[in-house]
């Protein structure tokens, strides 16, 4: 006697209902989770058609069966995650974002994420729930139990990929033998030959920039200078964008393209296997063929007979991990992708603001014709690191527009955290949202103002807790020597069209910044 099919309908909801259960525990990949589905609509279809004969019925009323199963699955999904049994139940938030990861994929993918975790926070409060299972803590008391008791989250592995890069291992151990090699390529006395070339790469700048009468896209050129830098640093050169006057080969839009990717798909991580089936490799691993290529280039040109970043990474020992060469290729990609973007980010947002205030732009200056009168190559790196005014107006900078504006979210796995007098329940990723806390005027006085004084002491409230940018090193080195030499070589104004407030509106956060170029005109000393 074969089963009416509202009986089949109904055991198929019941099923969907109860494999909530299954699924909560051990949440499946996506492709043997679509595999599986195709697997039970055959077997519904066979049920049915051995009984009717009939194949356009069976196909419509298996169809029907599947669709009753995924309709329970998702119901109950949908129903746990906004119950008062859901681990987070707790945390106030918008329902759609306790409802699915898409919700902050959408604003992330909108460019105005960060604004979006601003107003949550004004809305909600300090703790707040941005996803099924994930939180956003704007108490800067959070920052330093969150970051040293979690790791990454999946999200890291959110695009198809050759090999992981350094940043995109969310092994802690694997990452802490990757990281031996990364610290000693950071030692103090590698950090004198990185100042070196990018000691050259300034000088070309500033020599081309000299011979522009006309407006110049300042962004645009911190942005060549910047890739050509990290270019030289990481796998000895090759870039020449400040040469060619653009980037030619297209790195900066593949990058961009890739972070905004990675972004959104970092917040569904289990589209990764699907997206991987799709004809185009996507910009990702588009990204590591191109630094791949670049790599296996230089090293012919310089016959293997390296001083780069690369080179001591990979020849590397005493971190005991020996790195494939695609994995190379993912780490080169992520040298260009950390250094040249956050670096030409922030000297992006410094400029902007020392332009804007000429105060500001001449009381720099007399802090730099006082502490230097050589030209360029006679610059003492220990006096451009200690210059007090320098110094305030790149935190200022980093603080507005800080270059990772998200800040990098960690993840508990299957261990309960405190942090703070909360227990974060198991499997919860977390992030102190970084724009938000750095322009909150409970941790800086008129939060929205560039004041570099602030940072010289005496104005409160000023929390040096709240702001943690992350920064290595060679970065701000090179965004303070940039710096130094364009405000000591040229008097820079703002067309008189130009309108700073459009600018400021223009910016969108994928991860990393998109805006309007920052058109200047330079005048030389
Ligand atoms: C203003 C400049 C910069 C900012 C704001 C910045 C920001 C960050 C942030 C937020 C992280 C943490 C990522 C995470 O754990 O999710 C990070 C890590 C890192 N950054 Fe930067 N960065 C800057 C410049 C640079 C430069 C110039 C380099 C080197 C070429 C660099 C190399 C690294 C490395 C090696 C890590 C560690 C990655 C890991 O542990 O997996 N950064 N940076």
């Amino acid at each position: 006697m074969p089963i009416p099919l509202l009986q089949l309908v109904q055991v198929a909801i019941v099923t969907g209902i109860s494999s909530h259960l299954i699924f909560k525990r051990a949440e499946p990949r996506v492709l043997p989770a679509l595999g599986m589905v195709c697997a039970l609509q055959t077997v519904a279809f066979g049920y049915i058609y051995n009984d009717t004969h009939e194949f356009l019925h069976a196909s419509i009323a298996s169809f029907a069966v599947i669709s009753a199963l995924l309709f329970g699955l998702f119901t109950s999904i949908a129903i746990y995650r906004l119950s008062p049994w859901h681990p987070l139940a707790r945390y106030r938030g918008p329902t759609l974002a306790k409802l699915s990861k898409w919700y902050m994929g959408y604003w992330i993918a909108k460019g105005n994420r960060h604004l979006k975790l601003q107003e949550l926070h004004r809305t909600y409060g300090r703790w707040i729930r941005i996803g099924p299972n994930e939180l956003s803590v704007d108490d800067p008391a959070a920052i330093r139990p969150i970051y040293s008791q979690m790791f990454r989250s999946l999200s890291y592995q959110g695009a198809p990929q050759a090999a992981d890069a350094l940043i995109t291992t969310v092994n802690k151990d694997e990452h802490a033998l990757r990281l031996v090699a990364w610290t000693k390529a950071f030692s103090i006395e590698r950090l004198k030959h990185y100042r070196t070339s990018a000691q050259a790469r300034t000088a070309q700048l500033l020599e081309l920039l000299a011979k522009k009468k006309e407006t110049v896209s300042l962004s645009h050129w911190i942005s060549l200078w910047a890739i050509d830098v990290m270019g030289d640093m990481s796998f000895s050169g090759g870039f020449e964008t400040l040469a060619a006057g653009k980037d030619a080969e297209g790195w900066m839009e593949v990058l961009h393209m890739g972070v905004l990717f990675v972004g959104v798909l970092g917040q569904v991580p289990w589209m990764r296997d699907l997206i991987a089936l799709a004809p185009s490799p996507g910009p990702i691993l588009t990204f590591q063929q191109f630094a791949g290529k670049k790599v296996e280039e230089t090293s012919r040109k310089t016959g293997g007979n390296r001083n780069d970043i690369l080179s001591i990474i990979q020849n590397d020992t005493e971190g005991k991990v020996e790195l494939t060469r695609l994995q190379a290729h993912a780490d080169a990609s992520f040298i260009v992708l950390a250094g040249s973007d956050t670096v030409s980010e922030a000297m992006t947002a410094l400029m902007r603001y020392i332009i804007d205030d000429a105060k500001v732009q001449q009381r720099l200056r007399s802090e730099l014709n006082s502490a230097f009168d050589g030209p360029l190559e006679d610059m003492d790196a220990s006096t451009l690191l200690k210059l007090p005014y320098l110094d305030a107006c790149v935190q200022e900078a980093l603080r507005l527009v800080p270059p990772v504006a998200a800040g990098p979210p960690r993840w508990n796995k299957d261990i309960p955290t405190q942090v703070l007098d909360h227990v974060i329940p198991a499997s919860t990723t977390i992030a102190p949202p970084n724009y938000a806390i750095f322009r909150d005027p409970r941790n800086f006085f008129d939060p929205e103002k560039f004041l570099p004084e602030r940072w010289l002491g005496g104005i409160t409230p000023h929390n040096v807790d709240a702001f943690v940018p992350f920064c290595f090193g060679p970065g701000l080195f090179c965004a303070r020597l940039l710096t130094a030499n364009l405000i000591r070589a040229f008097s820079v104004s703002f067309p008189n069209d130009f309108n700073v407030k459009i600018f400021d509106e223009s910016y969108k956060e994928h991860n990393l910044w998109v805006h309007d170029e920052l058109l200047v005109n330079l005048e030389a000393l």
